[in-house]
């Protein structure tokens, strides 16, 4: 595997993706938690990072145990600090150095450039430049403004560039990290979602006792679905799934989840617990008090279905790669602007063991996992969709009717999408019912009844997301049929707010 040593740059994910699509496996490490070089690692990257290394606080970790022992590829922070920790000068670059740039001159033998052509354009991104190499380094590319856009450190398979490879802006930065990781470390590209099946099955089986029983939440969703399979593989009826209905669920989606899992063979129950979650959101309209409500209601249910399973002791959850990697915050700990409401304080309160099989993997590895499986295209391409579901997407306080109401609308405007071959262009879609009402005319009739925004988003992890550009005849079909359709509504608004400073939700 490839070890990649984080200081806190918003692209050191991207180069996880960038080397993992080589298929090849690597790990994101805090450069203040760097792991001892085993025999496993066989090569390490340094990220960028919003510091500069003139600053006295910046990162500046000892990283004597790695270099010349296996080779390093300094990504712009860390091209910038090995110049810094051997002596070179990195002043402040006179001339801007953001945005696209083209390598003019390049060593094009050199085994860690080969394949990229004179002109290649790349991404910079840094406020700092090397001006000076230290002794015994070597410059193997520079742009016109960048003298030294690529160095390697003579008798060492050490190398810095000051542009960042990972983003898709550097053309041929897929080439510069195949060409790092396959023909500099010598790393196998055997990482495919074959092998890790085969691979966590294997490891599951040596985990879990022969006699242990092991609970998992599900929701329908990819990341639950594709954590029960890969249970279900290694361990067949062991695996217990619960699939608790909150009464906030999309229209026919609990049916059809539980049936879709039926035919998969695996060991699940439904919980129809819809007038618990009602009851305990009764009168609620604060949606931090809304959430706080969804959540403990869930927990109550969920430990209470897990009681039942003899032998339990383990929870097995869905969690993903992203939510284990935050980049180092060299800020401090972000603001919460949401309490996300899933299984947060139960493993504590249940006294079990925890198993998270999808741990190392991001959203779209875990979909190609999920298809290796015999997933259904169905559950593998379903949109996200909160936790505590339609309970945030109605805004004041809830009722079975209102739910109801929303169910219907929200079912017309996805079955509109699928229909229309959009449903996958979009990242999300949901229908928010609003506690606002107007007036409107139905033949001859006055109405006055509530509103409702649709909501699209595209997005690619849900940290940021633009509103969705959908053909006005589309909307128009959608809103037309909604009005129609789902009495209790009579006016249709399209939400054209990005996230930030919007955010997907509206509670
Ligand atoms: P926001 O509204 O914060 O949402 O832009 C970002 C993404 O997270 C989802 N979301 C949640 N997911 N539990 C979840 O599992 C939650 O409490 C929750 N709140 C928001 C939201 O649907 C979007 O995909």
């Amino acid at each position: 595997q490839i070890l990649i040593l984080d200081f806190g740059s918003q692209y050191t994910q991207l180069i996880a993706r960038r080397i993992r699509e080589l298929n090849v496996y690597c790990e994101i490490h805090p450069y203040t938690h760097a792991p001892l070089l085993t025999e496993d690692i066989r090569g390490v990257v340094l990220s960028g990072s919003p510091c500069s290394v003139r600053e006295a606080d910046a990162p500046n970790p000892d990283l004597s145990a790695y270099l010349g022992q296996v080779p390093v590829l300094g990504v712009c922070y860390g091209a910038q600090l090995l110049a810094h920790q051997n002596g070179g000068e990195v002043l402040p670059a006179t001339i801007r150095e953001y945005g696209r740039a083209r390598l003019t001159h390049i060593n094009q033998h050199h085994r860690l450039l080969h394949g990229l052509e004179p002109g290649s354009q790349v991404w910079m991104s840094h406020g700092d430049t090397i001006k000076t190499l230290p002794d015994g380094f070597l410059a193997i590319a520079g742009t016109p403004d960048v003298q030294v856009a690529a160095y390697e450190i003579e008798g060492q398979s050490t190398y810095g560039i000051q542009f960042h490879p990972e983003v898709t802006h550097s053309t041929d930065g897929k080439q510069l990290m195949k060409n790092f990781v396959v023909d500099v470390c010598g790393c196998q590209q055997d990482w495919t979602p074959e092998h890790f099946v085969d691979a966590m099955v294997t490891a599951l089986q040596d985990t879990i006792g022969e006699t242990d029983q092991v609970i998992l939440g599900l929701s329908g969703g990819v990341d639950s679905s594709v954590a029960a399979l890969l249970l279900h593989r290694a361990i067949g009826p062991r695996l217990h799934g619960i699939f608790v209905d909150n009464g906030l669920l999309r229209k026919d989606e609990y049916e059809g989840v539980l049936e879709a899992y039926k035919v998969l063979g695996l060991n699940v129950r439904g919980v129809d617990a819809s007038q618990e979650f009602y009851a305990a959101l009764a009168g609620l309209t604060d949606p931090e008090q809304k959430r706080k409500a969804i959540g403990r209601t869930f927990i109550e249910v969920f430990d209470r279905e897990a009681q039942k399973v003899e032998g339990a002791r383990w929870l097995a959850q869905g969690t993903i790669y992203p939510d284990v990697i935050e980049s180092v915050s060299v800020k401090g700990p972000a603001v919460t602007i949401k309490s996300h409401h899933n299984v947060g304080g139960l493993p504590e309160k249940m006294n079990l063991k925890i198993v998270e099989p999808l741990r190392a993997l991001f959203k779209d590895e875990v979909r190609e996992v999920g298809d290796a499986l015999g997933l259904p295209h169905n559950i593998l391409h379903r949109h996200p969709f909160p936790g505590p579901g339609l309970g945030i997407r109605i805004l004041g306080d809830i009722t079975p009717e209102k739910v109801a109401i929303l169910q219907r609308a929200d079912a017309i405007f996805i079955d509109g999408l699928k229909a229309h071959g959009l449903y996958e262009k979009v990242w999300q879609a949901g229908v928010m019912l609003l506690p606002v009402q107007s007036v409107g005319v139905m033949g001859d009739e006055r109405t006055y009844e509530q509103v409702v925004a649709l909501r699209a988003v595209t997005s690619v992890d849900g940290m940021t997301a633009d509103w969705a550009h959908l053909p006005y005849d589309f909307l128009a079909e959608v809103s037309n049929k909604i009005i129609n359709q789902v009495r209790g509504i009579n006016r249709v608004v399209y939400d054209i707010s990005s996230k930030p400073p919007a955010t997907i939700e509206w509670e």
